[in-house]
C-alpha cells in the first residue's frame, strides 16, 4: 500500500541488520503460519516460542485472537476486514524482523493474495508455514465450540464452513497435525529456523544448542 501522502521520507538507520544479526547470532524473519482454525497454529506457535527462546533465540509470537483484541480489535472477519488484518500483521512482524527478531505469526490468513502481498513486500524475511489438518479433525476438535456454532447458522462467514480457506500452494515448511504429535513438528519447525536464521558460530555471538536448552 502506497503512503495516503506523499510528502513522508525514508529515515535510514546506523545500525545495519548485519549488526542485529551478529549481535543476537541470527537473522530476522518472519514464520508466517496459516490454516483453518483449530489446525493448531497458537498451539505449535506458543511451542515454538518458547523452544526459540530457550535455546536463546530472540522470538515473539503474534497470535489472532490476541491482536483481534488490539491492534485489530476495529475489524470483524468479512474478506475486506481480514485483508486489512493480514496487511497490519504483516506490516508489525516486518518491524520486528527488521529490528533483528524472529516473529512467528498464528492468523488463518485465509486469502493466497493476501500472504503473497506480505511476501512481495518483504521477500527476506517471509516464510510461509502451512499448518495443515483437514477441516474434518479441526471440526471434531472445535476446542473452542465455534464450529458448532457456525454450523447452526449463529457465527457467520466462519472459516472452512462459510468462508473460503486457500491452501497455500508452495509453503516452505508443511506441517501435518493430523498425522504428527506437537514434539514431530516442532522438530520440523526448529529444523527449518536452525537451518534457515541461524548464523555460523563464527559470525555470531552464538545460540545454544537443543541439549543445552532449558526445558
Ligand atoms: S483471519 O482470517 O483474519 O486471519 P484471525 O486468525 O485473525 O483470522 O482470527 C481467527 C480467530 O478468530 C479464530 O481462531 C476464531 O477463534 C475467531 N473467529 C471468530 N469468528 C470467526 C470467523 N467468522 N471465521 C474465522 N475465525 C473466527
Amino acid at each position: 500500500m502506497a503512503p495516503a501522502s506523499k510528502d513522508v521520507f525514508t529515515v535510514h538507520h546506523r545500525v545495519t541488520e548485519a549488526d542485529r544479526a551478529r549481535a543476537n547470532g541470527h537473522r530476522g524473519g518472519i514464520l508466517w503460519f496459516t490454516g483453518l482454525s483449530g489446525a493448531g497454529k497458537s498451539t505449535l506457535a506458543i511451542e515454538l516460542e518458547k523452544a526459540l527462546f530457550g535455546r536463546g533465540y530472540r522470538v515473539y509470537t503474534l497470535d489472532g485472537d490476541n491482536v483481534r483484541q488490539g491492534l485489530s480489535a476495529d475489524l470483524g472477519f468479512s474478506p475486506e476486514d481480514r485483508t486489512e488484518n493480514i496487511r497490519r500483521i504483516g506490516e508489525v512482524a516486518a518491524l520486528f524482523a527488521e529490528a533483528g527478531m524472529i516473529v512467528i505469526t498464528a492468523f488463518i490468513s485465509p486469502y493466497r493474495a493476501d500472504r503473497e502481498r506480505i511476501r512481495a513486500r518483504h521477500p527476506g524475511y517471509f516464510s510461509e508455514i502451512f499448518i495443515n489438518a483437514p477441516l474434518e479433525v479441526c471440526e471434531a476438535r472445535d476446542k473452542k465450540g465455534l464450529y458448532r456454532r457456525a454450523r447452526a447458522g449463529e457465527v457467520k462467514e466462519f472459516t472452512g464452513v462459510s468462508a473460503p480457506y486457500e491452501a497455500p500452494l508452495a509453503p516452505e515448511v508443511e506441517v501435518r497435525t493430523d498425522l504428527s504429535g506437537v514434539e514431530a513438528c516442532l522438530a520440523q519447525l526448529l529444523q527449518y529456523v536452525d537451518r534457515t536464521l541461524r548464523l555460523p558460530a563464527a559470525e555470531g555471538a552464538g545460540l545454544r544448542g537443543p541439549q543445552q536448552a532449558g526445558g
